[in-house]
């Protein structure tokens, strides 16, 4: 694709498309704002949404469809068993990742847990590049344990390595030669690593790894969530894959896969989920699973029209203007954050851009949650609702210590297609303003905290009256602008 160049030189990400449904926004007053974020106990989660101006909480089940997949909403065929539907995006799935077997679920985490009910056993442990909650939750709960092997680089927010996400492979030898291949159910790899700031992997990293994993008899398994990030990471920046297509580089990167996993409320544009394999011993044993927990094998818990909607996405997912999209406002929103001093997780990576808490609030205890304050300091200043990615989506250890996450982030997702760049720099100039007066800021206490999972529901109280004088801050700087 040819890039479109500025007369002024200057390097803007250029839609190409454009917005023919809409839906009308509310910011609320900030002292309304500080009394909902106190309401939602601190917790970007619990926040209703009509109180929220720009919600960059996910990318989850939140991105702008196309014309052509609401159309083809219209023509689903709603039947419980054997619907046309499903058999159509069964055929896309098949022809894309060129594998020969499909399962539906209704979204990614139910993927896991089917994965791990289906092979992970008390003691085993799983090799992956980076975790994610929901993945390491599934695969914890049935006793096995992760190993974390990214590349070093990969935990540090400013190095400028162009693949983040990679899989140390003397690491992984290790691990292998350590634990014991009969030990290791799977080594796990997720494309778009979500929780260092949605950094790829190579194509070059992932076959390598491949083929130590296989070598000793390893299942490999690619959580696809992120592929379309990963996918135009590996087409602008990998030297080898410059001149392949987009199909070319997917087909590539699922052959190195037994299976493929993924949620569609990410890749696919839609909501839902469902994981391909070639392998026919591995497709019977998950299978019974999907009647089980999820509906009948040709619905798989979604509804057809979602099914019909991720057909139309996943061959959309094929367009590189279409996934170039996200990177590459991401990176613009990455770039006007650092001009006002911001630190940020560079290079932009993919789902959304990726603010260093660790660092914007370096006077805030580790214990005090410093991203989970700032998402709270955040959503007080602009509306804008993003998410904790640090110590709170930690699980606490068995004997009840907490570990400090390795990297403590607070994600301004992105969902694709959604925002406009006035909006994108209206966020920018807030959380500049935010960094000007971040020692205004202070931690968070647990008031509520639930032990699965307890970023999503947990309630938290500000340490101090920090909130008030933000609050006070804020009209004496923007007088009654909202
Ligand atoms: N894998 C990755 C890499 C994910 O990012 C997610 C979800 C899942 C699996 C689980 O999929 O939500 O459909 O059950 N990530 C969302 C997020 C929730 O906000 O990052 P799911």
């Amino acid at each position: 694709m040819g890039d479109i160049k500025m007369f002024s030189g200057e390097k803007i990400p250029l839609e190409m498309h454009k917005v023919r449904v809409v839906q009308k926004l509310n910011l609320p007053p900030v002292e309304a704002r500080q009394q909902a974020m106190a309401a939602a106990g601190n917790n970007t989660f619990l926040l209703h949404n009509e109180d929220v101006f720009l919600d960059m909480l996910t990318d989850s089940g939140v991105n702008a469809m196309s014309d052509q997949q609401v159309a083809s909403m219209m023509v689903a065929d709603d039947s419980y068993a054997g619907s046309a539907t499903y058999y159509r995006l069964e055929a896309k799935i098949q022809e894309l990742f060129d594998t020969k077997y499909f399962l539906p679920a209704h979204q990614g985490r139910a993927c896991e847990s089917i994965l791990a009910e289906s092979f992970v056993k008390p003691g085993d442990v799983v090799p992956m590049n980076f975790h994610f909650t929901t993945s390491k939750a599934h695969i914890t709960r049935l006793g096995g344990s992760v190993e974390e092997l990214v590349i070093d680089e990969g935990l540090n927010p400013t190095s400028n390595f162009p693949f983040k996400g990679n899989i140390d492979l003397i690491k992984l030898r290790e691990c292998i030669a350590r634990v014991g291949a009969e030990h290791i159910p799977f080594v796990r790899l997720e494309a778009g690593t979500n929780l260092i700031g949605g950094q790829p992997f190579s194509l070059e990293n992932m076959t390598a790894t491949a083929k130590l994993a296989h070598e000793s008899g390893i299942r490999v398994v690619l959580d696809a969530s992120l592929l379309q990030d990963n996918l135009y990471f590996i087409k602008t920046r990998e030297a080898a894959c410059k001149d392949m297509s987009i199909r070319a580089i997917t087909k590539a990167m699922c052959a190195n896969a037994d299976i493929i996993y993924f949620s569609a409320r990410k890749l696919g544009f839609a909501r839902g989920g469902g994981m391909a394999m070639s392998d026919k011993a591995i497709y019977e044993r998950m299978k019974d699973f999907i009647p089980l927990f999820e509906g009948f094998l040709t619905y798989g818990g979604m509804s057809v029209r979602e099914m019909e909607a991720m057909t139309v996405g996943l061959e959309e997912t094929m367009d590189e203007t279409v996934i170039s999209q996200g990177p590459q406002f991401i990176e613009f929103m990455a770039n006007e954050l650092l001009k006002r001093g911001v630190p940020v997780v560079t290079p932009a990576g993919g789902l959304g851009c990726h603010v260093n808490a660790r660092e914007f609030l370096s006077h805030v205890d580790a214990h005090a949650y410093p991203a989970a304050a700032l998402a709270s300091a955040v959503y007080i200043a602009g509306g804008v609702r993003g998410m904790e990615r640090g110590t709170l989506s930690e699980q606490r250890e068995p004997d009840g210590t907490e570990p400090i996450a390795s990297m403590e982030l607070l994600r301004l997702a992105l969902p694709r297609r959604v925002f406009t760049m006035s909006q994108v720099l209206y966020a920018v100039d807030r959380i500049g303003w935010l960094y000007e007066n971040r020692k205004l800021v202070g931690g968070l206490n647990f008031v509520e905290e639930p032990k699965t999972l307890r970023f999503f529901f947990g309630r938290l109280e500000p340490i101090g009256d920090w909130q008030e004088q933000l609050v006070k801050k804020f009209r004496k700087d923007f007088g009654d602008s909202l």
